[in-house]
């Protein structure tokens, strides 16, 4: 069903370069994130998506899913605005306009809870929601990593470590007098978004196994510590966030923890493709035109250099997938303008011929509707409806 044939017949009538979603591979994530869930609810990672249709799509699907992750402050009030309801911002922000239209919003009655690890932030926050006259809900990110000698294993996020510090920022929040904690988050990123059985590495894999086999146990006492201590002081937390696709089938058996979050695991880039205990569906492509070919055994698209973020690496490159046998140039990659691709596994004659798509995956999710303004959604070989992405909106928070 997913040969080059099936996706370009598909598209024929559409002016490429275009994005796509296959949306029969996105349901079926969407019920294997579930699957991992086990029996908690899924928060979709907005962020992993950028598209307000797919993610109305995927909470309607099924009751479990409950509630957006947002990476910004804006971002959920655009959501709101759309009739999204039960946002988690995920990022903290000290811009006092942001702030200001999420009071608006709260005010207005949408739910939107804002995240703080420090001091800083609660000071922030109280300062414009006093002169609004809202109480604004928040959510403490505490930090996953795991901290060794020479190595921290996770990522650099909150500075909240210890049940002491978490209990410092609740204090300044029931201090403030217009504030209240409702909500934990821990992200257990090193364990939810690092492949750990990458082709060619396999003392690396063996090392990351090793490490996120001592992490879980560690990570999740710190989550559930906190959260214990937090209750005991009073806090009304009504929410205990954790995971992402990478982590959800050891997230699930934190007790501590209310709600699971995921959202690259329904467009499967190609960074999620290696991980021992998941596979997804490739659903999210994009198409790019053969616009000449610049001698036998290879052909070059116009545009194409959609590198992921993150650290620079060649596994954060688009990967041509389809027609199969294509590969970049190693000295040119993916090109801001131009993408010459190798056909070495083709026969000159089945390289697609100029103006014929090529079929790209990106190396992470929602990053590739920054370069697009719609997303056509695919279902039984048609295109079943075209979803306009953030870009589309005019949408750009960060
Ligand atoms: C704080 C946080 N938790 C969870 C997730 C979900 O991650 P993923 O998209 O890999 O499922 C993200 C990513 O958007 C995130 O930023």
């Amino acid at each position: 069903m997913t040969t080059y044939q099936y996706y370009r017949q598909a598209i024929a009538d559409e002016t490429l370069p275009v994005a796509l979603v296959d949306m029969d591979m996105f349901d079926a994530n969407l019920k294997a994130l579930l699957a991992q869930a086990g029996d908690k609810p899924l928060r979709i990672a907005a962020k992993s998506v950028r598209c307000p249709a797919l993610l109305r799509h995927a909470l309607d699907s099924d009751p479990r899913c409950q509630g957006l992750m947002c990476f910004h402050a804006r971002e959920a009030c655009a959501l709101a605005e759309q009739g999204f309801d039960d946002l988690l911002v995920a990022y903290p922000t000290v811009q006092a306009a942001d702030i200001r239209a999420v009071c608006a919003a709260v005010r207005d009655g949408h739910r939107i809870l804002l995240m703080v690890d420090c001091a800083a932030h609660v000071e922030a926050l109280a300062r414009v929601a006093r002169d609004e006259q809202v109480t604004l809900p928040l959510c403490l990110d505490v930090d996953m990593s795991w901290h060794l000698p020479g190595l921290n294993f996770g990522v650099y996020r909150s500075p909240v470590r210890e049940v002491e510090q978490a209990l410092v920022v609740y204090r300044a929040i029931e201090a403030s007098g217009c504030l209240r904690l409702e909500g934990v988050m821990g992200y257990e990123a090193q364990i939810a978004g690092v492949g750990d059985a990458v082709p060619g590495q396999g003392l690396k894999n063996r090392v990351v196994r090793w490490l996120k086999r001592g992490a879980i146990p560690r990570l999740q006492q710190r989550r559930a510590a906190v959260v214990q201590a937090l209750r005991d002081a009073g806090a009304p937390l009504v929410l205990v966030n954790g995971g992402g696709t990478g982590s959800l089938d050891s997230t699930r058996h934190d007790p501590s923890v209310t709600e699971v979050t995921a959202g690259s695991g329904l467009f499967a880039p190609t960074l999620f493709d290696h991980y021992v205990r998941y596979r997804y569906a490739p659903a999210a492509m994009f198409a790019l035109e053969v616009a000449r070919q610049p001698d036998a055994g290879r052909v070059t698209c116009l545009g194409g250099g959609y590198i992921a973020s993150g650290s620079a690496s060649p596994p954060k490159a688009p990967l041509p997938v389809l027609p199969p046998g294509l590969s970049l140039e190693p000295n040119e990659g993916a090109g801001e303008v131009q993408t010459p691709l190798r056909g070495h596994a083709l026969r000159d004659q089945d390289l697609p011929g100029i103006g014929e798509p090529v079929f790209f995956r990106h190396a992470k999710a929602g990053e590739l509707c920054e370069r697009f303004n719609t997303l056509l959604l695919i279902r039984d070989g048609q295109i079943e409806a075209r979803g306009p992405t953030y870009r589309g909106l005019g949408w750009q928070f960060i």
